[in-house]
């Protein structure tokens, strides 16, 4: 794809770059960024698909310093709210927790957090593990040719999702099909709001029939019709968004990251060596890969005040966009970022955000990451690409996550 050199576009009367770009190696940051962040440091202006500027935050503890700051705002429901693609404008209605300010969004985020408490995190890891060997064994079964993330990773983090929420097991597959379609949704705005509208009905249905059951089941729509609801401190359109918001951030991300990492490993055959080698260090390797391949790469915010930030000033109103995954690999954070080690060790990474609004359900995708992988690789060691590397699609920069479309595999 041809782009704009990024180098020195910013002064005079030159256009301002583009802001996402597109990555040209599905495991690496657009190389644009690089480019800026080494010609104007950690903050940089750049131009959205709207022709709107915007601030891009590359730099790690310009991130850090920015994402705790109170002036920056993540209300998604300003008219002026900054968007980085027409499908995020039309997801950015969605505007629960991820999309609110304090005090809003801690009270909404205090009752969701015991569905991801050790506890219950503890007993998903189990039964995700053992989803994942099964998910694995049917992809044995039916033989090669397979694909990643339909034969895996996207029935996965369906079915992680519907043990957190409580979907029935019946609903599986029309849940699945749902999801699907939200993850195919890729390019234009009305697809992504008929994905969302078709979310919604699943999610009006499902609480609808969950009221009229005498006795709560166990996932957190449960608690949240019977408990919040009945007593009427939560109205039924709040958990029906509640129940969307946990839905989109939780599914697509996970399912991208299984098979990003997939393909990441199978590149890297020296790490995936080290990898099968040793089980136990499954958990750091998880991390790196999280680290390395960032794919939650843009997160959004507003200014509502004027913030000045080493000698960059920006002010009220200004969009700011950060990407993680220049943040990642920014070298006063780590040492040779751009290699991809997974006995690192690093867990100061980005991945997940920072603050207030640090991923609620980090260690659901950290659970079903290990399980996923150290299953396929083990119980199928021969596992390759089955088409050429370069002829596997990356999702277009304006994509709310970074990853590939398939990944055709053979052993
Ligand atoms: C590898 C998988 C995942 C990645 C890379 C990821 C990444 C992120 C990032 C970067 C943020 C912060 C966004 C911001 O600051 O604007 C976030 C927030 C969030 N994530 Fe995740 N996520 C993943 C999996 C999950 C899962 C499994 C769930 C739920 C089951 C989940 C639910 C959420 C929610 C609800 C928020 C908003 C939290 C808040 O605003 O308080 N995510 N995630």
């Amino acid at each position: 794809m041809s782009r704009p050199s990024a180098v020195g576009l910013t002064t005079g009367n030159a256009p301002l770059p583009d802001f996402p770009q597109l990555r040209t190696c599905p495991y690496q940051p657009p190389p644009g960024y690089r480019d800026l962040r080494l010609a104007e440091g950690p903050v940089v202006r750049a131009r959205l698909y709207d022709g709107r500027p915007t601030w891009v935050v590359l730099g790690h503890a310009v991130a850090r310093e920015l994402l705790v700051d109170p002036r920056l705002s993540s209300d998604w429901g300003r008219p002026d709210f900054p968007s980085p693609s027409p499908r995020r404008k039309a997801i950015q209605k969605a505007t629960m927790l991820i999309g609110m300010d304090q005090p809003e969004h801690s009270a909404y985020r205090r009752r969701v957090i015991p569905s991801f408490s050790v506890r219950r995190t503890r007993e998903l890891g189990e039964s995700i593990h053992r989803r994942a060997g099964e998910l694995v064994d049917a992809l044995l079964e039916q033989g090669p040719p397979a694909e990643i993330l339909r034969g895996l990773a996207l029935p996965l983090s369906s079915h992680t999702i519907c043990g957190i929420l409580g979907v029935p097991y019946e609903d599986h597959a029309y849940f699945e099909e749902q999801s699907a379609m939200l993850v195919a949704s890729h390019a234009s705005e009305e697809d992504a709001t008929g994905a969302l509208t078709n979310l919604r009905d699943f999610l009006v249905s499902l609480v609808d029939r969950k009221e009229k059951e005498p006795e709560p089941g166990e996932g957190l729509l449960d608690t949240l019709v019977h408990k919040d609801l009945a007593e009427g401190s939560l109205s039924r359109e709040e958990v029906i968004a509640l129940g969307i918001i946990l839905l989109m951030a939780g599914h697509e991300t996970t399912a991208s990251m299984i098979t990003l990492s997939t393909f990441t490993l199978l590149q890297h055959p020296g790490q995936l060596e080290a990898f099968r080698a040793d089980p136990d260090a499954a958990g750091p390797a998880v991390e790196e890969l999280l680290r390395y391949l960032s794919i939650g790469d843009v997160a959004m915010r507003i200014a509502a005040e004027d913030i000045t930030v080493g000698d960059v000033r920006i002010e009220a109103g200004d969009s700011v966009m950060l990407s993680a995954a220049e943040i990642n690999r920014d070298p006063e954070a780590f040492e040779d970022p751009d290699v991809l080690d997974l006995g690192r060790g690093a867990r100061h990474h980005l991945a997940f955000g920072y603050g207030v609004h640090q991923c609620i359900g980090q260690n659901l995708a950290r659970a079903q990451l290990r399980s996923a992988l150290t299953l396929l690789f083990s119980r199928i060691p021969g596992l390759r690409l089955a088409v050429p590397a370069e002829e596997v699609e990356i999702k277009p920069a304006q994509s709310g996550v970074q990853g590939i479309y398939e990944l055709p595999v053979a052993w």
